[in-house]
């Protein structure tokens, strides 16, 4: 697969991010309902959804598997990611897919980063080599304070080797998430996880409509042949 840049590829790469409980998978859900009259949608997430990704995420997740230390589980996120990005992402935005990913790369630097303290830096490095620097588009954040999360993580059962984490980690993978969003202010759209469902599918929903038109309009411009 030819490694370009996201503005390169005719398809919108969108990612998902927020702390647990944050409501991401069910706001996905809703934004595939949403969007697929305007665009072909390509549903996906991390950890695990390529060939390998299940192997890895049972290491990554599993309560009964080994102690990982940090580095170990920065590295098999890192690999799933290259993964992910190789076999499902790239050709999806290459086929002019709106990619809806649960979780990516922002991910890896709120809770290895900051939340294991392995490093901003090194995190956000370790992205670049394993995805071949491809960034999203647009990355939604919902942000919810962690108390809120957790209670709804708990209420739901199976809960896996993270979500059991302190409560000062996901006040930490909080943090990172904002502070993220502040740093790279055009890719984020920060939505409150406590409003509803539909109303953030709405403003979710418009954003990425309005990004898809700037894209085209970008590739016509560039192309006006098409
Ligand atoms: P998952 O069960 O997929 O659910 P959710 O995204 O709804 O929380 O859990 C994935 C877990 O893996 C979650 O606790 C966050 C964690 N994770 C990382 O720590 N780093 C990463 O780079 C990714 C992709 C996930």
């Amino acid at each position: 697969m030819e490694n370009l840049p996201s503005a390169a590829y005719p398809g919108l790469f969108v990612t998902l991010e927020g702390g647990e409980g944050s409501g991401k998978t069910t706001l996905l859900n809703e934004l595939a309902a949403r969007l697929e009259a305007h665009t072909p949608i390509t549903r996906t997430g991390e950890p695990g959804r390529s060939g390998i990704g299940p192997t890895l995420r049972a290491l990554i997740l599993n309560n009964d598997t080994t102690p990982l230390t940090p580095e170990t589980e920065a590295l098999l996120l890192a690999a799933d990611r290259a993964q992910h990005v190789n076999d499902i992402i790239r050709p999806a935005l290459a086929n002019g897919h709106t990619v809806l990913c649960d979780r990516y790369a922002d991910s890896s630097i709120a809770y290895q980063g900051i939340a294991r303290g392995l490093g901003h830096q090194r995190i956000a490095d370790l992205n670049e080599w394993a995805t071949r620097q491809l960034v999203p588009d647009l990355t939604i954040l919902l942000d919810i304070n962690p108390e809120d999360g957790l209670a709804r993580r708990y209420a739901a059962g199976n809960l896996n080797r993270l979500d059991q984490e302190e409560i000062d980690f996901h006040r930490a993978v909080r943090a990172a998430y904002l502070a993220l969003a502040d740093q790279h202010r055009p890719r984020f759209l920060v939505l409150p996880a406590h409003n509803s469902t539909s109303t953030n599918a709405h403003l979710a929903s418009q954003e990425i409509l309005k990004r898809l038109h700037l894209k085209h309009a970008e590739a016509q411009d560039h192309n006006p042949a098409q």
